[in-house]
């Protein structure tokens, strides 16, 4: 099986080829998450735009509702088309048939998630994911979670998770599992309290740990739950080895923000690709600001700043 990175009609670079060019460059793969086409052809505007890889992700609800292989050839065929570095991740996958669709399908990375299991468990099952995916595509990427950073990419009340990974689980579950790159907790959450949506408060990360168990697990870091994090924490973040950032809630606000002001804008309007050209517009703009951070280009906060 080849997965979609690989058959791109430019370079043949793989995922794994894009992450370790951008950690020797000193930059982060921006992950988004889609759950329809709106919000794919807005990230794919964005690295269009910036001319800068991305890495699509979409979870088992977002791959429900969006189909998975059908995803997957819609993401095959942009990136055929458009010569752009666009790769796509079966994210927040729960369990061991869902990840061998994702990697059929041809992903080219499965987010294994058995974090809310007990540490041996979640070891057992990622390993045996791990595996059985390798085995369809062995150059496909791998990773796994550990620690607890809440769930779902939702606006919440209150802070959930906190419980931070430590260097010493991280490197036992890499050795255990044999995953290519590891999601820990390191003081960042999935979803954004009200606050942070209003931009009254930001998420800040033990930049400290994350430097820690980098150097303890030795593999690609991934951040989980980038939405509302501050600016600064990220270029840090991926300064002390953190290589792929996910944002989704961002994208969720933005996008539902801005479909409220387009039906908002005329009553009578029908037609769908008017009421939606602004949407993807304005999570074009979210992604791209997101993306130019990621490889330390300078920023106004105004895209970020619009879903406040
Ligand atoms: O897997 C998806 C993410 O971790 C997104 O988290 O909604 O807080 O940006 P977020
Ligand atoms: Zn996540």
């Amino acid at each position: 099986m080849t997965s979609i990175g690989t058959l791109g009609n430019t370079g043949n670079d793989t995922l794994r080829d894009v992450l370790t060019r951008l950690e020797k460059e000193g930059s982060g793969l921006g992950h988004f998450n889609v759950s329809d086409q709106v919000l794919l052809k807005a990230v794919i505007a964005a690295a269009a735009e910036t001319k800068l890889p991305v890495l699509i992700g979409a979870s088992e609800g977002e791959r429900e509702f969006f189909g998975t292989r059908q995803l997957a050839a819609l993401v095959k065929s942009q990136r055929e088309e458009s010569d752009l570095p666009i790769f796509l991740n079966a994210d927040h996958t729960h369990s061991l048939a869902k990840a061998v669709d994702a990697a059929k399908a041809g992903f080219d990375a499965v987010t294994i998630d058995f974090s809310a299991l007990p540490f041996d468990q979640n070891v057992a099952r990622t390993k045996e994911a791990v595996q059985a995916i390798k085995t369809i595509n062995p150059g496909i990427l791998a990773e796994g979670e550990i620690g607890d950073i809440g769930s779902g990419s939702e606006i919440k009340d209150t802070v959930q998770g906190g419980n931070l990974s430590t260097p010493e689980e991280a490197h036992q579950f890499v050795e255990a599992t044999g995953v290519d790159n590891l999601a820990p907790a390191v003081g960042n959450m999935h979803g954004m309290l009200k606050s942070m949506v209003q931009g009254k408060a930001k998420k800040h990360l033990d930049l400290e740990r994350i430097a820690q168990i980098k150097k303890a697990a030795g593999v690609f870091l991934t951040l989980h739950g980038g939405s509302g994090t501050d600016d600064e924490h990220f270029r840090k973040a991926i300064v002390a080895g953190i290589n792929i950032i996910h944002i989704n809630t961002e994208l969720r606000v933005a996008w539902r923000e801005s479909l409220d002001k387009s039906l908002a804008r005329d009553s009578n309007e029908v037609v769908p690709y008017k009421i939606l050209r602004p949407v993807v517009d304005s999570v074009k703009q979210v992604v791209s600001s997101r993306l130019r951070l990621f490889h330390g280009q300078s920023v106004s906060s105004e895209a970020v700043g619009s879903v406040a």
